[in-house]
């Protein structure tokens, strides 16, 4: 099955852009970790209902596709002054219409975040599983807050903490079996 790793930071030394690329190595067998390039999420025009119908906008169809298309999406997000970034919720906005054939409609879902702060993104990821609530996803597992993120990679982006590693690695299976679950039933 194929996990779509969805960062929601475009800094090229991204923190939970990272986390999602130990997340790569730590997918359990049978599961293939993909990370979505963030050029996709700064590529999207902020979300107008008018320019969704007919063709959308390439950049939008381009996520619709990558999104779609995935068995579960895993999604790391920073903390900007308490919740998601605004990229990431436009990302979500696009992916959330049109309602019955959305993207994200019964989408397998998880959240993690790291932040350099005491409390690893944990606002942001409430926010952020509730939001993809509201737009249909499934979402499973719970938060993974990364906290004082500086002190968990090394100057190359790998992570140091093996509690961290392997708690990703548990999420990625329960990601796996709630996906396979979900398909049965549809
Ligand atoms: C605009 C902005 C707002 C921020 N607000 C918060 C915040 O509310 N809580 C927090 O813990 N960190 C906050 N931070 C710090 C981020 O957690 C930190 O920059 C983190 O490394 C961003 O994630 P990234 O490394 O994946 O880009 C903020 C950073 C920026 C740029």
């Amino acid at each position: 099955m194929k996990v779509l790793a969805v960062s929601g930071s475009l800094r090229a030394d991204s923190y939970n852009t990272s986390l999602l690329r130990a997340a790569i190595e730590a997918a359990p067998e049978g599961v293939e970790v993909e990370l979505f390039d963030p050029a996709g999420l700064a590529g999207l025009p902020v979300y107008d209902q008018d320019l969704d119908s007919g063709d959308v906008p390439e950049p939008v169809a381009r996520l619709r596709e990558a999104w779609g298309s995935a068995d579960a999406i895993l999604f790391a997000t920073p903390e900007y002054n308490g919740s998601v970034p605004g990229g990431l919720k436009n990302a979500i906005d696009w992916a959330s219409r049109p309602r019955q054939e959305a993207a994200l409609m019964n989408k397998t879902a998880a959240v993690v975040g790291a932040s350099t702060g005491q409390f690893g993104a944990m606002w942001a990821q409430a926010d952020l599983r509730k939001i993809l609530g509201a737009a249909g996803a499934r979402v499973f597992g719970d938060e993974l807050p990364v906290t004082r993120a500086h002190e968990k990679f090394d100057s190359a982006g790998r992570l140091l903490d093996g509690e961290l590693f392997e708690r990703l690695r548990l999420l990625l299976e329960t990601l796996a079996t709630e996906s396979i679950s979900v398909s049965v039933a549809a």
